[in-house]
């Protein structure tokens, strides 16, 4: 029997993979389910995705590219229970049960819910409800660590909440209580134009650019001439060499901006050519990414079905 504590995350396919995603976020995921000091679940959340993106094709080719990225930068799948939340259907069965123990109001506090008023916009119904579906995510597994973002906070609290609520009115202890992990913040990554990279701003370095890709973007870096030493460039550098080796490039290249940045293509390519080249290897057996999610939808839906066999027991159903 596995009694490590059971770690839980998921990851929304939208949105093109960046190396600010890279280093800001991604790699400490994947570090964090190697140690060992865990079970980890990590589920493609592609249900919570269906808010904002609502076509068939790009859900499709996003899924397999997120899943791919995340084996090509090391999520082992010997280790991880890798899922895609739609193969589960206690997902969804667990948030409407969840959904008949809260009220309006309460998700009305939501800052999710809150920002998207105060912007005016039209919020569909699966957004208003998103903190639910997420909080049977956590729950179903008996999260005992949830590693996200500062932002996200929030939700884990929300998730403790209904845990609470449920198993008072129910008079049982069906849920586990799960505690948050938050990633510690990692240095912004600067885009090619200083400002923090990011795929609304169009200045990314995307995570699988070829060499050629990287060299325009690279060469596209804006750089001021005020000083010896172009910071942009520098800050991205940081991210692939260790700063006494750069005192060391910097000092003799001093003011020769192109050799700089030409330094810094071959120094990312270097560190992002295996990465790649795995990437590209999954696309050539598709049949590997299906293997993977199959192998990780029996494994959740057994996990899960034993969970949902005590809700709907506690519940009156069964
Ligand atoms: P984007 O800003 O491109 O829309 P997301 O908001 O989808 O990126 O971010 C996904 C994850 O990547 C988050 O955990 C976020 O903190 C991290 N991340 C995104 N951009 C950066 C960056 N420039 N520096 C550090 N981390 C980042
Ligand atoms: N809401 C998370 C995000 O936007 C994604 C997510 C969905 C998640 N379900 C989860 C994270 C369960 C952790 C646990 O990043």
């Amino acid at each position: 029997m596995n009694t490590k504590p059971i770690l839980v995350s998921g990851v929304k396919p939208t949105g093109d993979l960046h190396i600010g995603n890279y280093f800001g976020a991604m790699r400490q995921f994947v570090e964090l389910t190697k140690e060992g000091k865990y079970r980890p679940f990590i589920f493609i959340a592609d249900y919570h995705a269906l808010n904002t993106m609502q076509d068939a094709e790009e859900m499709r080719r996003r899924t397999r590219e997120l899943v791919m990225a995340y084996l090509a930068i090391g999520l082992d799948p010997e280790q991880v229970v890798f899922f895609k939340q739609s193969d589960v259907p206690a997902h969804t069965e667990l948030c409407w049960i969840f959904d008949t123990l809260t009220t309006m109001p309460y998700l009305m506090r939501a800052h999710a819910f809150k920002d998207a008023e105060a912007k005016n916009k039209e919020i569909n119904v699966g957004t208003f409800n998103y903190p639910m579906l997420m909080a049977a995510d956590i729950l179903l597994y008996d999260a005992a660590v949830v590693p996200v973002g500062q932002d996200q906070k929030q939700h884990i609290e929300i998730a403790r909440d209904i845990a609470e609520k449920f198993n008072r009115i129910y008079k049982e202890d069906v849920f586990t209580l799960p505690g948050p992990y938050i990633m510690p913040e990692v240095a912004v990554v600067p885009g090619t134009d200083g400002q923090k990279m990011s795929k609304s701003y169009g200045n990314v370095i995307p995570l699988f650019a070829s060499h050629d890709e990287l060299a325009k973007a690279v060469m596209g870096i804006v750089t001021d001439s005020s000083g010896e030493r172009p910071e942009n460039v520098y800050a991205m550098h940081k991210l692939v060499r260790s700063e006494q080796e750069l005192e060391a490039i910097y000092t003799e290249h001093a003011g020769k901006y192109k050799i700089l940045k030409e330094l810094l293509i071959a120094d990312l390519d270097r560190y992002l050519a295996p990465i790649r080249a795995k990437y590209e290897s999954l696309k050539d057996d598709p049949t590997l990414v299906d293997a993977i999610l199959a192998k990780g939808r029996l494994e959740a839906r057994t996990a899960s079905e034993a969970k949902m066999g005590r809700v709907r027991k506690a519940i009156g159903v069964a």
